[in-house]
C-alpha cells in the first residue's frame, strides 16, 4: 500500500473499530481504566504487520489513547494501549473466544478484528521481526548483541497467567512480554535487564530483543527473553514449604543474596545519588502524605496513624541530623512471585523489573534506597506465612533474618543496619496493601492489618 493510501487508511480506521473496542477493551484483564466510563479513542498510531487487503489474516499493530475522564487525576488524561488486532473474512471456530467484532463501515468494513495474539499465525510474525532488527513505519526492532541467535520457526502460545501485560512463549524457547498499558520514555522492564546483562550479571533473563514506537513519543512495546521452562516463582516454593511443614530459611538466604547481586550491579551500572536532609525529609514527606490519604480511605488505619508517622518522623530526623543515604535504580516491586527458580542449575532468577505498574514512569525510573526492595521481599515473606493456618509467624521471622543475611553476605551491607529506613518502607509498603486489599480483596485485609500493628508497636 502507498504511503497516501495507508495514511488514509489509518484516518478512517479507527472511527471504524471505535464501537467494537468500546465494547472489548473494558473487559480485558490489562485494562487499566475499569469501571471508569471511556469517552473515546484517538490514534497514536496504526502499522500493518501483515497485510490487511491480503488474501491470508492481517496483522494490525495500533496504539490507541483511550479518554476516560474520571480518571484525569490519577492516571494520564488518556492512557496509551498497544493493540494487536487480527483481521479475517471469517473466523475459524478455534478462534472464536478472541473475537473483538464484525466491522460495520470504514476501510475494513465487512471483515472481523479478533485478538491478533491468540492466532499463531499472527504471533508468529512478531518473533520474525525479532529475529531481524529493523523498522517498519513507527516500529523499531532491536537485538542485544551478545545474545543468542533466535532460530526460525518456534510455535507461539499466549501465556495463561494473571498478568498486567500479555505475554507470549515461543516454543518453551523464549518469551515475549507485550507491554499493554504504556508510557512514553524507557521501561524499566528492558533498561534495568539490559543494563545487568551488559554489566554481566546473570541475575534476571537476558533481553535477546525488543521493539519500540519512535515516533510520535518513544514507547517500549515489547521485550523477548529465554523462557525459564524448569522454573518456578518463589511465592508457589513457599506456600509448598508452608504446607508441607518446611523452613524456607535456605531459598531465603538464596533470595537475599540475589537481590544484593542485582542491587550491587545496578549501583554500578546506572547512575546513584546520595539522599541528603532535604531529599530525605521529601522522602518521609511523601510516605506520611499516602499514609494520611490510606487512612481516610480505611478508617481501621486511623488508630495506628500517630505511630507510623513517628516511623517516617524518625526518618525525616535522621536525615535532618546530617545522615545521607544512597539511592540507586531498584526493581521497585519486589516480592516472591518476581523470583523464579530453575530446577535444573537451582540458580534464581528475578523478572518484571517494570515497578509498581500504578505509580508514574518518571517516579518508578527515580533512584531509590535500595533497602526499598528488602522491604518488598519482607512484606512478602509475611504475606506468604499468612496464606497458612494455623498462622506461624516464626516461619516468616526465619525467612526474614535468613533474607537479610544472604543480602549482607553478597555485598556487605546488612538491610537491618538501618532500622528506620527499613522500617519505614515496611510500613510505606503495608499502608500500600492495606489501601489494595480494603478495595480488592477484603479477605486479606487481615494480612497488611497484622503489620501495621506490629510496626505501629515497635519501638
Ligand atoms: N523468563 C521467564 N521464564 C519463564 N516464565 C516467565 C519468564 N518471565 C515471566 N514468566 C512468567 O510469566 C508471568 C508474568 O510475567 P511478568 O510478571 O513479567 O508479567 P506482568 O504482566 O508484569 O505481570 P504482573 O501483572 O503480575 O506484574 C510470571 O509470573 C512468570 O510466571
Ligand atoms: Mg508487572
Amino acid at each position: 500500500m502507498s504511503e497516501a493510501a495507508s495514511t488514509r487508511t489509518s484516518v478512517a480506521l479507527l472511527p471504524s473499530l471505535a464501537p467494537l473496542l468500546h465494547q472489548w477493551l473494558p473487559r480485558q484483564r490489562w485494562f487499566a481504566g475499569k469501571g471508569s466510563h471511556v469517552a473515546g479513542f484517538s490514534l497514536v498510531s496504526a502499522t500493518e504487520l501483515l497485510p490487511l487487503q491480503g488474501p491470508g489474516p492481517g496483522l494490525l499493530h495500533l496504539l490507541v489513547r483511550v479518554r476516560q475522564p474520571d480518571l484525569a487525576t490519577t492516571h494520564a488524561a488518556a492512557d496509551c494501549y498497544q493493540l494487536l488486532i487480527g483481521v479475517r473474512q471469517t473466523l475459524p471456530p478455534v478462534l472464536a473466544p478472541s473475537l473483538i467484532g464484525h466491522v460495520a463501515e470504514g476501510p475494513l468494513a465487512g471483515r472481523t478484528v479478533y485478538e491478533g495474539l491468540h492466532d499463531p499465525r499472527l504471533s508468529a510474525v512478531l518473533l520474525e521481526r525479532l529475529r531481524a532488527p529493523g523498522t517498519l513505519g513507527p516500529l523499531r526492532f532491536d537485538r542485544f548483541d551478545r545474545a543468542p541467535a533466535i532460530p526460525r520457526g518456534l510455535l507461539p502460545r499466549p501465556l495463561d497467567a494473571e498478568q498486567s501485560n500479555s505475554s507470549l512463549v515461543y516454543g518453551d524457547t523464549f518469551i515475549l512480554k507485550l507491554f499493554r498499558r504504556i508510557h512514553p520514555g524507557p521501561n524499566p522492564d528492558l533498561e534495568l535487564p539490559l543494563a545487568l546483562a551488559r554489566a554481566g550479571c546473570e541475575r534476571a533473563p537476558v533481553p535477546v530483543a525488543w521493539y519500540e514506537s519512535h515516533a510520535p513519543e518513544p514507547f517500549t512495546l515489547g521485550v523477548l527473553q529465554p523462557y525459564l521452562r524448569d522454573s518456578r516463582d518463589a511465592w508457589m516454593l513457599a506456600l509448598e514449604a508452608l504446607a508441607g511443614g518446611r523452613a524456607f530459611d535456605k531459598e531465603a538466604h538464596a533470595l537475599g543474596r540475589v537481590t544484593a547481586e542485582v542491587h550491587t550491579a545496578l549501583a554500578h551500572a546506572l547512575p546513584t545519588v546520595r539522599l541528603r536532609g532535604a531529599q530525605t525529609e521529601q522522602l518521609a514527606a511523601a510516605m506520611t502524605q499516602r499514609l494520611d490519604a490510606a487512612a481516610k480511605a480505611v478508617p481501621a488505619l486511623v488508630p495506628h496513624v500517630p505511630r507510623l508517622r513517628a516511623a517516617f518522623d524518625a526518618v525525616a530526623v535522621l536525615g535532618r541530623h546530617g545522615r545521607a543515604w544512597i539511592a540507586q535504580r531498584v526493581h521497585g516491586d519486589l516480592h516472591l512471585g518476581q523470583a523464579l527458580h530453575c530446577s535444573t542449575d537451582g540458580a534464581w532468577s528475578v523478572i518484571d523489573f517494570e515497578g509498581e505498574p500504578a505509580r508514574p514512569l518518571t517516579e518508578r525510573r527515580r533512584p531509590q534506597p535500595a533497602v526499598r526492595d528488602v522491604a518488598g521481599m519482607l512484606r512478602s515473606f509475611d504475606y506468604a506465612a499468612r496464606t497458612h493456618r494455623p498462622w506461624n509467624p516464626t516461619w516468616a521471622e526465619v525467612c526474614r533474618d535468613a533474607y537479610c543475611e544472604g543480602y549482607a553476605a553478597a555485598c556487605g551491607t546488612d538491610p537491618r543496619e538501618e532500622p528506620e529506613l527499613l522500617r519505614a518502607y515496611e510500613t510505606d509498603k503495608a499502608v500500600y496493601e492495606v489501601v489494595y486489599e480494603a478495595r480488592h480483596r477484603p479477605d486479606w485485609l487481615p494480612v497488611p492489618m497484622a503489620a501495621i500493628c506490629r510496626l505501629a508497636a515497635a519501638p
